[in-house]
């Protein structure tokens, strides 16, 4: 019945995520139902959960005729870590649907996490998202401080610096499409970096291993200005101290009349060819409204008429208009993140711009609330 089906849905996610135990044997997951592909952790490596079992009065609906998995409890000493990919979370809090949290109890093991707290699976719908773990943040506009965009990813092409991008999951970049669609022949090309701030300090290179456009995007006007990178080998553990996922908006939700920040490592000024600079950068903008932008992108001295052309009313977003202050050549791809309840969501990514920081002119951004279910659809198709 279709209550029933959409009830066990949303539990297989939960399980999936919440797991907490450990089989020897990476099972397969076919998921038998259109458009829900499986889970990010059922990649191709790595540390491969298996599906869950259900609790008792629940049937799970969708996996398909498996022995039950050998079900491996964490074995807990002083040392122990929690497993690649797993984050301590309060109880209640590891699906966003704030479902139910599955433990295997061992009596005489100490669990692996604080008292109230339970391992989670940390992915872009985890509880994790949009989280910093270093402090104190220094907000004032210049100078990032290290650790405070950890889903940033630095992004490079045959050439060196290419954009930047930002970290879905372990497998997932989103980025502009205008800054890896050359690439899309060439995936190989292009390496992925997190958890940077320093560029001389790049740390691991991650591999692309498919560079998927959106269908529609025009290169001529950036409309649709968006691209998956799927990583060959996935970020184990997708949350660490300079490394996490970012949180997507719900489909539609607007963040005008909101201050947000971009970060990155794009130009200082128009034309100064000083990209990538050394150290990673931040700046906080106002997003306006369309009506906003387009008056002040229909100046003769900007677009004129042609505004019409370049600036799309559900595809994009404006944000900035003060002076001094906006994202540069260079910053393509580049994350507008929006602190929402203590979780930073992506309201935008950098796509184009008049000059630079010139008052009254805004910066243009990818709306991303208007992009969440080709993204969510996109990805899962990925991971299959
Ligand atoms: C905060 O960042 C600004 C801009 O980069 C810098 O001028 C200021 O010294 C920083 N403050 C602290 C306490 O580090
Ligand atoms: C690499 O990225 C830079 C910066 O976006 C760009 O100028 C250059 O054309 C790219 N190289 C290739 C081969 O696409
Ligand atoms: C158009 O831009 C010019 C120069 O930036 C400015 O002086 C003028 O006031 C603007 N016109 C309107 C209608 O905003
Ligand atoms: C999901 O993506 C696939 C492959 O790109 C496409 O065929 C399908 O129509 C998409 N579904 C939705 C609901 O967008």
């Amino acid at each position: 019945m279709q209550a029933e089906t959409a009830l066990s849905l949303t539990l297989i996610a939960i399980f999936i995520k919440c797991y907490n135990g450990f089989a020897q044997t990476p099972p397969l997951f076919v998921s038998p139902f259109p458009g829900i592909g499986p889970d990010q952790i059922y990649g191709q490596s790595g540390v491969i959960p298996p599906p869950p079992t259900a609790p008792p009065g629940l049937t799970l609906l969708g996996f398909p005729q498996l022995p039950p998995p050998p079900v491996v409890p964490f074995i807990v000493t002083p040392t122990t870590q929690l497993p690649p990919g797993y984050v301590c979370v309060p109880i209640g809090t590891c699906n966003p649907n704030n479902g139910i949290d599955i433990r295997i109890v061992t009596p005489g093991n100490t669990p692996p996490c604080p008292p109230g707290q339970v391992p989670c699976f940390g992915t872009a719908g985890g509880s994790q998202c949009g989280l910093r773990f270093v402090s104190p943040i220094n907000t004032t506009d210049g100078f990032a401080t290290p650790g405070a965009y950890p889903w940033q990813a630095y992004l490079v092409n045959q050439t060196g610096y290419a954009g930047s991008g930002v970290l879905l999951d372990q497998y997932t970049v989103l980025t502009a499409a205008h800054k890896v669609y050359m690439n899309s022949g060439t995936p190989e090309m292009l390496g992925v970096y997190m958890g940077v701030y320093d560029t001389t300090r790049l740390g691991t290179r991650y591999t692309v291993d498919r560079v998927y456009l959106h269908p529609n995007f025009n290169p001529s006007n950036l409309f649709n200005d968006l691209a998956l990178l799927r990583l060959a080998t996935p970020i184990t553990p997708v949350t660490q101290t300079y490394i996490n996922t970012i949180c997507l908006p719900t489909q539609g939700q607007s963040f005008v009349g909101q201050t947000c920040t971009i970060s990155g490592w794009g130009r200082t000024s128009f034309d100064v060819g000083d990209a990538p600079t050394l150290l990673q950068k931040q700046v906080q903008v106002p997003i306006v409204s369309y009506t906003t932008c387009y008056n002040s992108m229909s100046n003769s001295s900007l677009l004129g008429s042609n505004v019409n052309t370049y600036l799309d009313p559900i595809g994009e977003l404006c944000a900035g208009g003060q002076a001094a202050r906006d994202a540069c050549t260079q910053d393509g791809g580049s994350p507008l993140v929006c602190n929402v309840n203590g979780r930073f969501t992506l309201a935008g990514l950098v796509i184009w711009g008049k000059g630079c920081g010139q008052p009254g002119v805004y910066g243009v951004y990818v709306n991303v609330a208007n992009y969440v279910t080709w993204i969510t659809n996109a990805t899962s198709m990925l991971t299959g």
